[in-house]
């Protein structure tokens, strides 16, 4: 873990950040700008002076979110997004989230610390690029990895299914990356949507379908419900990038699978719970009278202590 502090101050802030890559950037350039890089835990034995604050970082393009120890003082707080817009001239807005993601819609609740009033985000990775407002949409950048190996996997002519498409990431990274034949993303939120269509056309493409509704009534067995009207569709490939809800949507992915059809399905479990969740799939599967093989199972993110965002290669047989 790596702590940064404050050169040249009587009481020093020690930041610590979350174990996560991500974190590192932002930190290395408050050491361009004066922060002195300790081994968190080394520095801590060597009884340095200061008070320790952890800090969660997210930089989404313009806007970084800031997640602080509940005891901060707003004055430190904003010293820390005054420098943040100091030493990172790309960043606009630095918010602080106030609320963790709940609710079916999987939505925050931010405020703003320093400079831009605004709460929409542009942001890029693998090439692409997406405009979201933070607090009525989803999304995480700790996600990019993710979408990318996702999309290392499609092959040529595949159709792709995305459940829970969000603002777009996982159906346009994918669409733009390989040569599958369509994506199709279904997602409730409103919002959501309507930012998906718009970072759509911004990333030009052709070859991505997005639809605004509960998966639950606009994938209906054996195909999508356009408007009451059953158009027949199984994919060769599902993506169940997952809210952190009770309902396991498995069924929901088994009535438009095919012999063949891989499902990458994320799941939140405690490592000692992993079993159960693999138990779970199976039981699913059993249900809906599919066959399958669990082909990989990953971490694909952390989620808290312990707990982490498990990612499932299930493949239909
Ligand atoms: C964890 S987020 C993932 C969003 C996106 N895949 C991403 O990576 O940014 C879950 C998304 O599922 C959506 N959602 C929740 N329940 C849904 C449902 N029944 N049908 C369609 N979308 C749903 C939420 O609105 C939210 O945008």
């Amino acid at each position: 873990m790596v702590g940064a502090v404050r050169a040249k101050r009587k009481i020093p802030i020690i930041v610590m950040t979350y174990p996560n890559d991500l974190f590192m950037v932002p930190l290395l350039s408050f050491y361009q700008e004066g922060f002195v890089f300790k081994d968190f835990e080394k520095g801590f034995k060597d009884g340095l002076p200061g008070r320790v604050m952890r800090l969660g970082i997210d930089v989404l393009g313009n806007v970084v979110i800031l997640k602080f120890d509940r005891d901060t003082k707003i004055r430190e707080k904003k010293k820390i997004a005054m420098e943040f817009l100091d030493s990172h001239k790309s960043v606009r807005t630095v918010l602080e989230k106030t609320e963790r993601f709940s609710g079916r819609l999987r939505t925050q609740d931010t405020r703003w610390l320093a400079g831009e009033k605004t709460k929409e985000a542009l942001y890029k990775e693998n090439g692409c690029e997406f405009r979201l407002n933070v607090d009525t949409c989803y999304f995480s950048p700790r996600l990019a990895e993710e979408r990318k190996d996702i999309a290392s996997k499609v092959k040529k002519k595949e159709e792709v299914l995305v459940m829970f498409s969000g603002v777009g990431p996982f159906p346009i990274v994918i669409g733009k990356l390989s040569r599958c034949k369509k994506v199709v993303g279904v997602e409730l939120g409103r919002d959501c949507h309507k930012y998906a269509l718009i970072n759509v056309k911004r990333n030009k493409l052709q070859n991505v379908e997005l639809y605004q509704g509960d998966v639950r009534r606009v994938i209906k067995k054996g195909g999508l419900n356009l408007k009451g009207t059953l158009v027949p569709l199984r994919f060769d490939r599902i993506v169940m990038a997952r809210p952190n809800l009770q309902d396991s949507f498995l069924d929901v992915a088994f009535s438009v699978s095919k012999k063949g059809t891989m499902i990458h399905y994320h799941g939140f479990y405690n490592e000692a719970d992993k079993d159960e969740m693999l138990g779970m799939i199976k039981e699913e599967a059993k249900k809906a009278r599919k066959k399958i093989k669990i082909v990989r199972v990953k971490k694909a993110g952390d989620i808290g202590a312990y707990k982490f965002r498990y990612r499932v290669d299930i493949k239909v047989i």
